[in-house]
């Protein structure tokens, strides 16, 4: 828990929130207040509602009913600017930077009150400046599309700080970051408190909930049902049946191992860096047979996204051989690996997963309108089509008002479901899964997992690349770890020890482990 006691005095009080969508009561009557100082864990299922009432206090929407005072006093919150000036500032679940632009053009876009040609120098030194003063390492001339995740996280923070934000909205701040830079952020967050400022936090992941909050509200189908000091909970546990109204048995049922033919294997696989330097994979092998799941472990950025990538045709390989179910598959399009029988759950879900504008109906069919589950001699059967998309919605327990909505208007975590349940439904032999568990809450991360499980129990091959030991040691069959780029050891989930994953992970060798 945070050190810093919180003060009485209320920063914002949102009272008697109702929020309707098409087809959905998003917030139901919801008040909340946050006091000077505090952190405020909101927490809820996924399609809780916990985004659409933040969203509210920075402009994005307007409620149906309620009010909202801040500092005491009732708030017309219209735009983003509104809130800004009232000293709100929020950090989106999907990033809102804009990729072309430099750092410094980012922080200061959309700020009032600016010169029309800005002073690029002095803002770039406030920029450094404040930087310093908060430990965040930032470049003010880098261009946004070369960050990595971590990196547009600290512009977003820097920001909030920029724009001298006070009550600070940070909407799963850390679903994207390795668990190293989410420490960072943490000691940043302490600091902001330090000064005064105050947050809302949201995250399904519970031991952040308990390290960081004061407070923790809780939302269930848009309505709030429990508020609580932190300090008052005594078991993970009980957090997770708050939120989802039942136990999470945190351990799964699997059959027993069984692996067959070798479906997947890397050989020697070499991808050169285009700026020189390191390889970005040197010399990777493995092998993964039916009915078995490879885990591979690792900070993120170590290798393990240009090897999917490498794996799934979206990335070419400099040297090196990819076979899948013994044919040579190495620089084949995504299309063709798609058609060998891949199925891939790719880590950036925002740009690669789902089309937006099209239905859920539609976006869980999209893969399999061409086979004979869904068509008759190639003319697409819609009645087929309707009854495999509203089993799937309910196999993932997709939140959403009907098949018909546009994938867009679904909560995060739903949209992450999405994808889960079309790549998982569509596996034809091999499953790719990226951070699988991303973004979802407890209950939803439960039935993943026991999905994947499911996969692997019924004879196919599962590539699971997963940040989370935890999640590895639960699922795996065999757990590979990467840095910089190579394989350092594969070892049986039975052998592998968490301390020397760690250090495995940390780059030491095996031989001085
Ligand atoms: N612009 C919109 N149009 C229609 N429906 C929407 C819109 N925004 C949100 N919703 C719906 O409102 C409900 C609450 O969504 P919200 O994004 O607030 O959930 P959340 O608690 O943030 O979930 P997650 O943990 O998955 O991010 C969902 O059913 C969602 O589909
Ligand atoms: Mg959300």
């Amino acid at each position: 828990m945070q050190e810093i006691t919180p003060s009485d005095t209320p920063v914002v009080r949102m009272v008697g929130i109702t929020k309707r969508f098409p087809g959905v009561l998003a917030n139901d009557n919801v008040n909340l207040t946050l006091h000077r100082g505090e952190v405020l864990a909101l927490l809820g299922e996924n399609g809780a509602g916990k985004s659409t009432l933040m969203n509210m206090l920075v402009g994005l929407y307007r409620p149906d009913n309620g009010e909202i005072y801040v500092h005491g006093k009732l708030a017309e919150i219209n735009s983003p600017q509104d809130s800004m000036a009232l000293g709100i500032g929020m950090i989106h679940q999907e990033f809102m930077l804009v990729g072309n632009m430099s750092v410094a053009e980012n922080i200061i876009l959309g700020m009032k009150g600016l010169p029309l040609v800005p002073p690029l120098a002095e803002i770039k030194k406030n920029i450094t400046e404040l930087s310093k003063r908060y430990g965040l390492q930032v470049y003010p001339d880098k261009i946004v599309h070369d960050l990595s995740v971590g990196e547009q996280q600290r512009v977003e923070i820097l920001k909030l700080l920029y724009r001298g934000a006070e009550i600070l909205i940070l909407d799963e701040p850390t679903a994207v970051l390795t668990p190293g830079e989410a420490r960072d952020l943490n000691e940043i967050i302490k600091k902001m408190l330090a000064e005064g400022k105050s947050a809302i936090f949201i995250t399904h992941k519970m031991d952040e909930v308990m390290e960081f909050s004061h407070t923790v509200q809780v939302l269930r189908r848009g309505k709030s049902v429990n508020i609580c000091p932190t300090a008052s909970i005594k078991r993970i546990q009980d957090l997770a049946n708050m939120m989802v109204g039942r136990d999470i048995l945190f351990s799964l049922d699997r059959g027993p191992y069984n692996p067959g033919e070798v479906m997947l294997e890397a050989r020697n696989l070499v991808m050169n860096s285009i700026a020189g330097g390191k390889r970005i994979l040197d010399d990777v092998s493995f092998s993964l047979r039916a009915g078995e799941i490879l885990g591979i472990a690792g900070v993120a950025g170590n290798g393990q996204q240009n090897l999917t990538e490498a794996l799934t045709g979206l990335m070419m390989v400099n040297s090196g051989q990819v076979f899948i179910k013994g044919k040579d598959y190495t620089n084949k399009s995504p299309l063709q690996i798609i058609k060998s029988g891949v199925s891939h759950i790719p880590a950036d879900r925002g740009r690669m997963g789902v089309v937006g504008d099209m239905s859920v109906g539609d976006n869980l069919s999209m893969k399999k309108y061409r086979t004979k589950e869904l068509s008759n001699h190639s003319i697409i059967k819609r009645a087929w089509v309707r009854l495999f998309a509203d089993r799937l919605i309910e196999a993932f327990t997709i939140t959403t008002p009907s098949q018909d909505t546009s994938v867009k208007f679904l909560s995060g975590g739903n949209i992450q479901k999405t994808i889960l349940a079309r790549e998982i439904d569509s596996c034809g032999g091999i499953l790719i899964a990226v951070y699988p568990s991303r973004g979802l809450d407890v209950g939803a991360t439960e039935a993943v997992r026991q999905n994947i499980i499911k996969q692997r129990d019924s004879g196919n091959a599962v590539f699971l690349v997963s940040e989370e030991l935890e999640e590895l040691l639960m699922v795996a069959d065999k757990i590979a770890v990467m840095f910089e780029g190579r394989i350092m050891d594969i070892m049986d989930v039975k052998d592998a020890k968490t301390e020397e994953l760690g250090m495995l992970m940390a780059g030491v060798e095996r031989r001085d482990i």
